[in-house]
């Protein structure tokens, strides 16, 4: 078995998975129920020092093709039990679980001494560490917190230093995606000394409308509101600013993941993409807390299969992959191939390619007056759209073919132009 246990800007935890900051970290009684089940650690329900209000309803759910919380919409608030109960709470969680990561999630009005009073009360019930929302995109980016701090990268390092000032413990500061290029808030981030970062927390959204009584969906008493967007739907948001933030020579602190975690796949794909760990919500809140079971089997499977010893070893091994799209090879091709003993002839490839890529499927009668379907190589751009349209398994590839050309990306070709 290999070795799982991770560390994220000096927070220990026994694996990589742990609870994102939401409803499955709202008590000591579910963040205990989860470390029986297994999660690594737990970012407790965002707390503050001023009570918030919620509000009745708060969620919705995006199906697709009988497939349901595809995607999920919110807009619940941070914590809304008094911070007493929730550092009593936490006192006992680390006291019953002391090899858990148990990070308490914070978003406090902008104000230095706000910041100093609570950080204090906080650690003083032992937590390993801190993670600042400066990403939640509703009700309280209006009251001047939130994704209002998050989307100002000189508040980030700010309200950063703030905490930074008074915490003896690491400082995870969550980024909203709720912005044009999450880079600028990351390295904000690290300038005013966090230790780690994490994204994504939920996008702006408006799940729907009801089509009977007009009513956004969710609604509260006939009224709507924007809310944020998570779960599977989101993952290739937040992998693209994980890998972004992993790229960047200026965000030199390690990143948690967060966005659409579902499976022990999903948390590979972000570790592979630089993520030093992941954070799971929706598909906690879907599945329940026993889902980790399966991530911890698999990842050790994945590990084992592999001969790798820690999953340390894999945290961004996909990033010197990734880059600007200047640096991509321009000679090289692939093509679409059909497999003629697969094919149902549906047709669905042929009328992608017609009518949205580069007509280069062709209807050929053959001597047994069957129709095959067969790729004009010449013609075939490689987009892979047939192959996504095509509903038997394998039955299109997408296999590379010579062109004759010595490889060149657009930046060697502008500096020989
Ligand atoms: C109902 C709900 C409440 C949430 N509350 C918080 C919160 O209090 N603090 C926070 O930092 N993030 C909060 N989040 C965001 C999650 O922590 C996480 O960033 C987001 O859901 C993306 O992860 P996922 O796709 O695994 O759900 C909440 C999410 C949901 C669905
Ligand atoms: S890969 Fe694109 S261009 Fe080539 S056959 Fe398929 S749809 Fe047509
Ligand atoms: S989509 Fe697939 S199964 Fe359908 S005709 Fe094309 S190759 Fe055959």
């Amino acid at each position: 078995m290999a070795d799982l246990s991770t560390n994220v800007g000096g927070i220990r935890s026994p694996n990589p998975f742990w609870l994102a900051s939401a409803p499955p970290t709202n008590s000591g009684y579910q963040v205990m129920r989860a470390f029986e089940a297994g999660w690594g650690g737990a970012v407790w329900k965002t707390l503050t020092d001023d009570p918030i209000v919620n509000v009745s309803s708060r969620f919705a759910g995006l199906s697709w093709k009988g497939q349901p919380m595809v995607g999920m919409n919110n807009i619940e608030l941070i914590s809304d039990r008094p911070l007493e109960d929730n550092l009593r709470e936490i006192r006992e969680v680390k006291q019953a679980f002391p090899d858990r990561a148990v990070v308490a999630s914070l978003m406090i009005e902008p104000k230095r001494e706000r910041w100093h009073e609570v950080v204090k009360r906080v650690q003083d019930a032992g937590v390993d560490g801190f993670e600042l929302n400066f990403g939640c995109p509703h009700g309280m980016s209006e009251r001047g917190m939130g994704a209002a701090v998050g989307q100002v990268p000189e508040l980030v390092r700010q309200n950063t230093e703030w905490v930074v000032e008074v915490a003896e413990v690491p400082v995870i500061v969550k980024l909203t995606p709720n912005i044009t290029d999450v880079r600028h808030t990351a390295r904000a981030a690290v300038q005013g000394g966090a230790h780690a970062v994490s994204m994504i927390n939920t996008i702006n959204s408006l799940m729907g409308v009801d089509l009977d009584t007009w009513n956004p969906i969710p609604h509260v008493d006939g009224r709507g509101a924007h809310g944020g967007y998570c779960g599977p739907a989101v993952k290739p948001i937040a992998l693209h600013m994980v890998g972004d933030c992993a790229r960047d020579p200026e965000v030199t602190v390690p990143i948690s993941g967060i966005g659409g975690v579902a499976s022990w796949q999903d948390a590979v794909e972000f570790l592979l993409m630089g993520a030093s760990n992941v954070q799971v919500c929706t598909a906690a809140m879907y599945y329940g807390f026993r889902i980790v079971e399966d991530m911890i089997d698999g990842l050790n499977q994945y590990l084992d299969a592999r001969g790798i010893a820690s999953v340390q070893e894999i945290v961004g091994q996909s990033v010197p992959r990734y880059g600007d799209w200047n640096d991509l090879n321009l000679s090289y091709k692939v093509v679409a191939r059909i497999d003629q003993d697969k094919c149902i002839h549906c047709n669905r490839c042929y009328i992608a390619c017609e009518d949205a890529a580069h007509q280069c499927i062709d209807r050929v009668q053959t001597a047994g007056r069957e129709t095959q379907l067969v790729v004009d190589e010449t013609e075939c751009v490689g987009c892979n759209l047939c192959s996504m349209v095509c509903p038997v398994e394998d039955c299109i590839t997408m296999v590379q073919v010579e062109t004759g050309r010595p490889p060149q990306t657009w930046r060697e070709r502008q500096l020989q132009a």
